[in-house]
């Protein structure tokens, strides 16, 4: 059902103060940044071996990235796993009774078609799951 942890997500509330860290800090570096404005979040992608870290910053007050922040503060946001078969992914998990906060797969960053499962059905953890371009019909 999962190929790989594609991103790990964390929540950040200076993506440019966080992104200067992870290059001092860790030596990363970014490969691609990207608003997406129908989510409310600024993603910055950080190759790390093969997967990334994902920056995930708001882009505004009223966001969820925003939201998440004055309610928990900095730090891990979702994991992100990818499948290659998003729409069937989501028919097997809703008939295993977790409750889905996508129901459809949608538009993400990188052009990538994404789904979020609920933690309340996930012992607490936001999990993305997300299937790449070139893995669509
Ligand atoms: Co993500």
């Amino acid at each position: 059902m999962l190929d790989k942890i594609e991103h790990v997500a964390l929540a950040v509330a200076d993506m440019d103060a966080a992104i200067s860290h992870y290059r001092a800090v860790w030596g990363l570096e970014v490969s691609h940044r990207e608003v997406v404005e129908d989510q409310g979040v600024e993603e910055a992608m950080l190759p790390l071996g093969d997967s990334f870290l994902q920056l995930l910053g708001p882009t505004g007050p009223d966001t969820t990235v925003s939201r998440f922040l004055a309610r928990r503060g900095e730090g891990l946001h979702h994991i992100a796993y990818e499948v290659d078969d998003l729409g069937s992914t989501l028919e097997e998990l809703e008939s295993k009774g977790v409750k889905l906060i996508d129901h459809q797969p949608r538009l993400g960053g990188r052009g990538h078609l994404v789904a979020f499962v609920h933690p309340s059905s996930n012992h607490g953890l936001l999990v993305e799951l997300i299937q790449r371009p070139s893995a669509r019909a």
